[in-house]
């Protein structure tokens, strides 16, 4: 397959979408991604995503199928699971989940009745919409109690949240998080599970890439039942989601991806998936890691170093959430466009019990997964931090324009992988 000749195709064929994909390169090799979810994916990623594994329905599981015609995906699968068991030191993989969200959905659905309880992190602390959020389907299906961090530190506060089990008896207590920069106890967790008869999941979806890289506990080492977790962020695959658990759940999960919840894979998907937990069992992976949490203290360093509040004081994983609104009397909307006209990419993000809206919140989360796929270290994560407290602290037009130019200059310097 000649990509160049596929790219003059598509610039003839469909020259809007020829110039919104131009502008997306664009955007991705100028600017720079900060958001924590958010990564550049392995180069070799992107071909399999494109290849026609994209053409085949395989609805089932390897050697049970529905259609014919499966040789090749049977052999993708299989390596994909394997894998994954290998990586995450698992008793079985389930690679099908479209994303993180059904990922999660199959798990309540397949081990829960419609109804019974789940203990799980409030949103506003860190946790996902998936964790019972009301507005969430999930919120309407299942029963769903929240734990909260304390203190100036943000630990989560086990002894309520053992309160919290013995009293509300959870048949599934969750951790796992979307913005909380702290690392979790799983052996507590385990231990309050145990004491009243819970299941343990971990959605460990923003950490998974760093478990991988041996640089953050696994869950799965301390008993839980199941861990979860997507494929496209620290993990650096395509977007999907992935279920590890312990074998006397297989039967359940995999009916509750499929048929459950979903109908055929997206093979392209899977032939990616297998390749990055190639990929992630690497010692160049293993490095990537590393560096991802060196560059998260050295940026919260920075940015302590001019003057910016962070929630929980700093970060012990990839991510942090600024207070904005205490360190530059703005809301995390109006931060986020700022730092947008300098084409550093973030994104607006709600704070303990956060008096603020969602649309308007009190803070700014921030990660270092992407600039270190792109090969960035501690010096370019304190020119960042320098770069972000000065467009905060006085946005006009002539401060930011220069800003800008040290952002595309820094840029230029350390390529996409895969542009
Ligand atoms: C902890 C956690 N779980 C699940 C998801 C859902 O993943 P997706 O957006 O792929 O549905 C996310 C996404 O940000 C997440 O942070």
């Amino acid at each position: 397959m000649d990509l160049n000749q596929l790219r003059d195709d598509l610039a003839t064929k469909d020259r809007e979408i020829f110039s919104a994909l131009s502008a997306e390169e664009d955007r991705q090799r100028g600017g720079l991604e900060l958001i924590p979810s958010e990564n550049y994916c392995f180069p070799e990623v992107l071909p399999l995503l494109g290849s026609v594994f994209t053409n085949k329905y395989s609805e089932g599981y390897p050697g049970r199928r529905y259609y014919g015609g499966q040789p090749n995906t049977d052999t993708i699968e299989t390596l994909a699971r394997a894998r994954a068991c290998a990586l995450f030191r698992a008793e079985h993989a389930n690679v099908q989940p479209l994303s993180g969200s059904p990922m999660n959905q199959a798990v309540y659905l397949g081990l829960l009745d419609p109804g019974d309880t789940i203990l799980a992190m409030d949103l506003s602390h860190g946790g996902h919409l998936t964790h019972g959020a009301p507005v969430s389907h999930m919120g309407r299906i299942f029963s769903f109690v929240r734990y909260k961090t304390v203190g100036d530190q943000g630990d989560i506060d086990y002894d309520a949240l053992e309160k919290m089990a013995l009293e509300t008896r959870p048949k599934l207590i969750v951790c796992g998080h979307s913005s909380y920069p702290r690392e979790v106890d799983y052996a507590r967790f385990q231990v309050i599970a145990n004491r009243v008869g819970a299941l343990t999941m971990a959605d460990v979806s923003h950490v998974g890439g760093l478990i991988a890289g041996g640089v953050l506990e696994n869950p799965l080492d301390h008993g839980f039942d199941v861990m979860t977790t997507t494929t496209h962020k620290s993990l650096r695959g395509p977007r999907g989601g992935l279920i590890l658990c312990k074998a006397s759940h297989a039967k359940a999960i995999d009916a509750s991806v499929f048929p459950g919840l979903q109908g055929g894979p997206h093979m392209n998907q899977v032939a990616a998936t297998a390749l990055t937990l190639k990929l992630a069992a690497t010692d160049a992976f293993k490095a990537y890691a590393r560096n991802v949490l060196v560059n998260a203290r050295a940026l919260a360093q920075s940015l302590r170093d001019h003057q910016v509040h962070l929630v929980t004081g700093g970060t012990e994983n990839h991510l942090m959430v600024m207070d904005v609104v205490r360190s530059f009397g703005i809301n995390g909307a109006q931060a986020q466009d700022v730092l947008d006209r300098i084409e550093l990419t973030t994104n607006k993000q709600i704070i303990p019990d956060d008096p603020n809206p969602p649309m308007r919140p009190s803070g700014l989360r921030l990660g270092t997964p992407a600039p270190t796929a792109r090969g960035m270290g501690e010096a370019e994560m304190a020119i960042i931090g320098r770069l972000i407290a000065s467009a905060l602290r006085a946005p006009d037009d002539n401060a930011l324009a220069g800003l800008a130019e040290e952002v595309r200059a820094l840029t230029a310097r350390f390529p996409v992988p895969g542009l």
